[in-house]
Formats: structure tokens, C-alpha cells, sequence
């Protein structure tokens, strides 16, 4: 039941410090030092040895929040493992597949493990495989919170995103928990191959360990914050624009989908440099832009763009982190801050208010959040 929150949704919004709590305990391995054994890996993903060797190339496939999920994937397995991937839409995917590459990971992101798209594209790859040279098989692993569902049991491989039910058609908790599935396999990965020094990868879950009470700190504080920004944007805002850069445009993607699918306001996300290459055209007054801008190697150039935004009157709002609120607020209109936190770690506390923003729209345009118009939880049709 709702627990007394007024929707799912919002009530799933809140259970992401626990589902991150669980999660953590049940992948790491609390008994891993930087300078033990090193067959025992920090991670508990209990894959196996052959697809350590045998990975030289990840494809992923995933629909919708998904795909966003896989985008951060993409970013985690190239930076920290060092393995070219590449990210594709399932509906995609299954009708212009990529020539066969031997040495390849095919991953498939899904919270249901229902989605036509998804099972059909994992189902084409098994296939086309299945008669070659063994290394040229596919390996095929599953990022789903429905392990006995079908892509369960088309892959060889499985990650539980164990988030529990979600009820609310657009996905919170559950994108969290895909989210995390790919540090851990980023992190695996980059064990196994040596792609990280011991201290880098412990300095990693080490702030891994943060993130439940960050969670919980930013709901704490921007809850209400956040509910009363949101009164300004329920009667004429029929735009909006969310920008972002690296391991944070996936995030701008996902408040735009998340506005556009509960809020029925219109919204797009751009890399934040891809602004002035025309979309920058659309902004005036009336178009609100949100810009995610954690601290690291491209905040400079996220606030730079942000200003772009703002010399064309756009309100300009900004999710940035405690760290660098004080400076931020010369730019932004209004700020959504989270905990400091490291780059690498960041789209784990940027996208929170930004769930809470179009949550919070939606809630007082009084439309039905759980279950918006035209939409279904899970997508078994092509
Ligand atoms: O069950 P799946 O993760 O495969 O679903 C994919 C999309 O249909 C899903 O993420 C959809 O975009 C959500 N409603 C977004 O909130």
C-alpha cells in the first residue's frame, strides 16, 4: 500500500535510500581489503571467469528509462573498465543489427524483463550466434528486477536489480537499481582486467557507502523545496529544457522523459554543448531550462552553457551539490542541491530532484501520476 504517501510514485521515490542500502549489501563484499588475495574480487556478481577473458566489446540494448540507465552503463564500462560499448535502442537494435564481433557482451536492461522490443533483439542476437565458433557466441546478460522473468531465462547471465515492486509507471527505484547493476560490473570488470588500482576501486565504494544518506538528505531537504518551485510551472509552462554533459547528460534525458510522461509538459534533453548548434533558438522567458551541473570535469562547461541559456531570459534551474551551491547560485534562478558528491558517483544524486520536480508538477496539475494517459507499466507489444 501507499504507506500514506499520496502516490506511488512518491512513495517509491522514498524507498531509494533502502533499495541502495539493500543493494550495496547484497553486492559488495564487506570482507575486501585493497591488498588481499587478488582472485577475491570486491564485487558478488558471481559471473564467470570466461566472460572476464572474453569481453572485449559490450552492445546494450534497453528502451525508454532503461536506455538511460545504459547510457551511465556505457560511461562506467569504458572509463572504468576500459571496454568500448556501444547503446542502442531495443526497437532499434532488432532491425539494424551490428556486424557480428567476436568477444562480444550483449547486455540487456530491463525493469519488467517483459519489453517485446528488448527480449526480441536478445532473442535475435542468441540466434545469429548460436551456429558460429564459440567466440563469436553470445553472451548474454540481464539487468532486470524480474529475474524469473523471459529475459531471465534467455540469458546466461543475470544481474537482480532486487528493488522490489514498482507500481508507479514511470520508473524511480528501479532505475537507481539498474544504475548501481552497472557500477558493479563496471567495478568487476575493472578487478579483473586491471584496469583500476585496489585503492581507486575502494575509494569508489567508499562513496558508494554514502549514497543511502545522501538519498535521504536530499529528499529531506528538497522535498518541500522542490514542491514549491514546482507551483511555478503547473499553469503555462508547455516547455521545458534539460542540459547536461558526461556521465550526466543520461540524467537530463531522464528529467525530460520523466516530465514529459507524468506532467504532460513538452521536454527535451541536449548535451549541454549541443545547445547553440539550435536548440538554443527555442529558449525565451517561457521556457524554463534545468541544468544538471555536479562538480568535475565538465561543471565549468555546463555553467558556461547555462549562461548561455540565461542571456536569452530563460529561467534557469540548477542541480548542482553542496560544494558548489555558494557559486552556483550567481547563475542559477533556483538551485536543487544534493550532498557533495564525487563525479563518477554523481548521476546517483542528480537525478532524485529531478524525479521530485516533475513528481511534484504532476501532483498539483492533479493528474494521475501512477498511472499516466497512453502508458502502460510494461511494454509487451512491439
Ligand atoms: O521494463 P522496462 O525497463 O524494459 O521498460 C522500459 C520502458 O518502457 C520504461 O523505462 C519507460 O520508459 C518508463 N515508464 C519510464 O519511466
Amino acid at each position: 500500500e501507499k504507506q500514506g504517501f499520496r502516490h506511488y510514485m512518491l512513495k517509491e521515490i522514498h524507498e531509494q535510500p533502502g533499495v541502495v542500502r539493500s543493494s550495496l549489501e547484497t553486492y559488495l563484499n564487506p570482507n575486501w581489503h585493497v591488498s588481499e588475495n587478488p582472485d577475491f574480487s570486491p564485487i558478488n556478481l558471481g559471473l564467470s571467469s570466461q566472460l572476464y577473458e572474453n569481453t572485449d566489446y559490450i552492445q546494450i540494448v534497453a528502451c525508454g528509462t532503461s536506455w538511460h540507465a545504459s547510457l551511465i552503463g556505457k560511461y562506467l564500462l569504458e572509463q572504468l573498465a576500459g571496454i568500448p560499448t556501444t547503446v542502442d535502442y531495443a526497437s532499434e537494435y532488432r532491425y539494424s543489427p551490428k556486424p557480428v564481433i567476436p568477444k562480444t557482451l550483449t547486455i540487456g536492461v530491463t525493469q519488467s524483463g517483459e519489453t517485446a522490443d528488448t527480449i526480441a533483439a536478445l532473442e535475435m542476437e542468441r540466434a545469429r550466434r548460436s551456429k558460429l565458433d564459440s567466440k563469436f557466441q553470445a553472451q548474454l546478460l540481464a539487468i532486470t528486477n524480474r529475474p524469473e522473468s523471459t529475459i531471465g531465462q534467455i540469458c546466461n547471465h543475470i544481474i537482480n536489480t532486487q528493488a522490489g515492486i514498482e507500481i508507479g509507471v514511470a520508473a524511480t527505484k528501479t532505475f537507481i537499481a539498474q544504475v548501481l547493476g552497472f557500477y558493479y560490473l563496471a567495478l568487476d570488470l575493472a578487478y579483473h582486467r586491471k584496469t583500476l588500482s585496489n585503492e581507486r576501486i575502494s575509494e569508489i565504494i567508499e562513496g558508494l557507502h554514502h549514497i543511502p544518506d545522501s538519498i535521504e538528505k536530499t529528499l529531506e531537504t528538497q522535498d518541500k523545496a522542490i514542491e514549491e518551485l514546482a507551483h511555478n510551472f503547473t499553469q503555462e509552462t508547455e516547455d521545458f529544457i534539460f542540459i547536461g554533459r558526461g556521465i550526466n547528460f543520461p540524467i537530463a534525458l531522464e528529467g525530460a522523459l520523466k516530465l514529459k510522461e507524468i506532467s504532460y509538459i513538452h521536454a527535451e534533453a541536449y548535451p549541454a554543448g549541443e545547445m547553440k548548434h539550435g536548440p538554443i533558438a527555442l529558449l525565451d522567458h517561457k521556457v524554463p531550462v534545468v541544468a544538471v551541473a555536479m562538480p568535475g570535469s565538465v561543471y565549468e562547461k555546463v555553467i558556461s552553457n547555462a549562461q548561455e541559456a540565461k542571456a536569452r531570459d530563460a529561467r534557469l534551474i540548477g542541480v548542482t551539490s553542496a560544494m558548489n551551491s555558494q557559486e552556483a547560485a550567481h547563475t542559477f534562478n533556483d538551485l536543487l542541491t544534493v550532498p557533495e558528491v564525487e563525479e563518477l558517483l554523481s548521476p546517483i544524486l542528480a537525478v532524485i530532484p529531478l524525479q521530485l520536480l516533475s513528481y511534484h508538477i504532476a501532483a498539483i496539475k492533479g493528474l494521475d501520476v501512477d498511472q499516466p494517459r497512453n502508458l502502460a507499466k510494461s511494454v509487451t507489444v512491439e
